[in-house]
């Protein structure tokens, strides 16, 4: 079916299984619902349709309580208050649910309560996952809480459709026929994101067009914000600094001129005109050519505060980049800290700084980046990204848990040990009343929205460790699989080790053991670690690899940038002594030399050629495991994967060989027997 993609996660075909369709059966047989509003009402058709596709039967809607009725809503239903008390309930706090199986006047029924209604909406998601992941239900006493409260999406969206590295077709927000035209795509992109409890998306790119402040374009914003709020999803806006020149007839941003203070009050109060529950700003500024407060001898801790005085009234927030770097440092990776670091502390309790989860920026691999743990007076948001600018675009599939994991799991070390980056993300270990997780979204007018079929699973996996970080990437892997595709055993066997192993695999044939930034000079596909030609040093790849005839690397340590003085003690030991440091992250900190002994027992130009070709021969593995499970899956999203890997078979061989030959010229050394073969 040409839907098949279109679906993501939310498939709800019966359920085939004899006996878990009896078992289903026999304990859903109505829903209770007191549909009371409009995230109710969306909880409720939700429900209603995801049984009945699973059950394959009808389920009927009705006030009467029998035995297999799903009682929904909030503590206030009497129902449900007589089963579950108030205190149990309050502690899911504003977003959280529980599911319960419970006895009332003698029937056997599930409880699906919260708080407040988006608690009853996400609750009524988890338990349709519980069905379509095929879990028994007889006695279900769930409690889930989100760890982390703002869950959002950055759309990096032009108001022309292009997507900044955007690889699955053009923008989903059709500006030209908003508001009166409201895509059914809306609707399924806003249910996909409540399904896994997405409660925020930024609608524009952060290299912002002021247009979109206008009059004209907030009335296409309410109409978005509209179709989301039934599913607790805020609308936010990267706002451009300057705006105030552009759109506002200023001859100055400075956000301490009165002038323009005033224009981003009145441009606050006509956005909440027209979206009361607008969430805040987005804003990327003094990077990359964006306008700052910089541009006027003031800090981002005064723009940002400028910013956040206007929203403040109305309950809005302020999330602001610390994605800075100019070409005068010796070494990028310390710019952002260098910048923000002395800030902390400065900034008012309505912002939030969104820091990139590595240094450089979205690596195949990255260490953590310095400024988590650094700043303990300023609530981080974390900044990852779906889309995969760095990481084969839409071609290559490479599931992301395991990227987000390794960082969100990393100790900083900022209140001794057990200080993870997840701690300082979630507020706990500071006790900020603001947290937040942000993924830049891979999602486009494609028909299967993020043009592999895998990259679904990256929009997932983000929704899914936002509301809970301690989930494994494996555990993520088997329920978006088992969603998406199928829950039959043998194809798990063989898809899910390859989900898991695939970013491991693509690190191995693009940057293998601390290599960065070798991609192709600004579209950032394919290999290029030759090419010196970028009109900024900083963006070239011998920038970062310094390859020379003694060794490859990026020293770090004090003889070199010193970068790794930005981390914690206990850390900066660990990455700045070449003994201790993880070979991983090893030319991330070191220029090692090419006949330096690995772990292994090879040298280090053995090692590389050896993580290469492991790299691009894993690809073909994938490609075996996919095979197998042909007549498991159906044919339209089995040949997509399986053209796909054939070109991720043919562009690992790409990298390979060009690194590979690439290094020779400096290494001199001989590619290991054991690895030439032909092609
Ligand atoms: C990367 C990316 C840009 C983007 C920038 C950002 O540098 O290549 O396209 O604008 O990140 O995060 O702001």
């Amino acid at each position: 079916q040409a839907e098949d993609g279109y679906r993501l996660w939310l498939r709800y075909d019966s359920i085939t299984d004899a006996a878990l369709l009896k078992h289903y059966r026999q304990n859903i047989t109505a829903i209770h619902f007191d549909a009371t509003s409009q995230v109710l009402n969306a909880a409720a058709a939700e429900l209603l349709q995801g049984l009945q596709g699973l059950m394959g039967q009808e389920i009927v809607q009705t006030n009467a309580i029998q035995d297999g009725s799903v009682v929904a809503g909030t503590a206030q239903n009497k129902i449900i208050s007589s089963i579950i008390s108030t205190e149990e309930t309050d502690k899911t706090g504003k977003e959280g649910f529980i599911i319960k199986t419970a006895m009332y006047k003698g029937r056997k029924i599930i409880v699906v309560t919260a708080t407040r209604d988006v608690g009853v909406l996400y609750g009524c998601f988890a338990l349709l996952r519980l069905l379509q992941t095929n879990q028994q239900i007889n006695t279900l006493n769930i409690t889930s809480v989100p760890k982390v409260k703002l869950r959002m999406l950055n759309h990096w969206d032009n108001l022309n459709r292009t997507v900044e590295r955007g690889y699955a077709g053009m923008s989903i927000w059709n500006w030209h026929k908003l508001p009166g035209y409201i895509d059914q795509r809306y609707i399924d992109y806003a249910r996909a994101n409540a399904s896994v409890g997405i409660n925020g998306v930024v609608l524009n790119n952060v290299n912002a067009n002021a247009v979109i402040l206008s009059p004209a374009y907030l009335e296409k914003v309410a109409a978005l914000a509209a179709v989301f709020r039934p599913y607790g999803i805020k609308v936010y806006l990267s706002a451009r600094f300057s705006a105030p020149i552009e759109i506002g007839n200023l001859e100055t941003a400075d956000p301490l001129n009165a002038g323009v203070q005033a224009f981003w009050q009145q441009k606050a109060d006509e956005l909440y005109s027209y979206i009361p529950d607008f969430g805040g700003f987005l804003v990327k500024a003094n990077s990359e050519g964006q306008p700052g407060p910089q541009n006027y001898n003031r800090s981002h801790a005064d723009g940002a505060n400028m910013l956040a005085a206007a929203l403040k009234p109305h309950g809005g927030i302020v999330i602001w980049r610390a994605f800075v770097y100019n070409n005068n440092d010796d070494d990028r990776f310390k710019q952002a800290y260098n910048e923000f670091q002395p800030l902390d502390g400065k900034f008012s309790d309505n912002v939030l700084v969104q820091v990139k989860n590595g240094p450089v920026d979205f690596q195949p691999r990255e260490p953590f980046h310095p400024l988590f743990g650094a700043m303990p007076a300023t609530p981080l948001m974390m900044e990852f990204q779906l889309t995969q600018e760095y990481l084969g675009f839409s071609t290559h599939l490479v599931f992301l848990a395991p990227l987000f994991k390794e960082c969100l799991d990393a100790d900083t070390y900022a209140k001794g040990k057990g200080s993870q980056v997840a701690k300082i993300v979630d507020g706990s270990l500071e006790q900020h009343v603001l947290s937040g997780m942000a993924g830049v979204s891979n999602i486009g007018s494609d028909i299967n929205w993020t043009g592999h079929p895998f990259a679904q699973a990256n929009w997932y996996a983000l929704g899914r460790l936002a509301w809970d970080y301690t989930l494994s990437a494996s555990e993520i892997a088997d329920e978006w699989l088992r969603q998406t595709f199928t829950n039959d055993n043998m194809f798990l066997k063989a898809v899910k080790p390859m989900m898991l192993d695939s970013r491991e695999i693509c690190v191995n044939y693009m940057t293998p053991l601390g290599l960065h930034h070798l991609m192709g000079y600004s579209h950032h596909y394919g290999p290029a670690p030759w090419y010196n030609k970028a009109e900024r040093a900083d963006w070239n790849p011998v920038y970062f690899h310094k390859a020379d005839k003694n060794g490859v690397g990026f020293d770090r340590t004090p003889k070199g940038s010193n970068a790794i003085a930005q981390y914690n003690t206990v850390i900066a030991g660990k990455f700045g002594n070449l003994k201790s440091c993880d070979e991983q992250f090893m030319l991330w900190f070191h220029h090692v030399p090419w006949t330096h002994m690995m772990q292994s027992g090879n040298n280090l130009w053995e090692a590389l050629c050896y993580r290469y070709y492991s790299g691009a021969d894993s690809v073909a593995w994938m490609q075996r495991q996919w095979e197998s499970v042909k007549n498991i899956v159906d044919e339209e999203r089995f040949k997509q994967v399986k053209m796909l890997l054939g070109i991720q078979k043919e562009e690992a061989i790409w990298w390979r060989n060009a690194c590979v030959l690439y290094f020779q010229t400096f290494s001199g050394m001989q590619i290991p027997a054991a690895l030439e073969r032909p092609g």
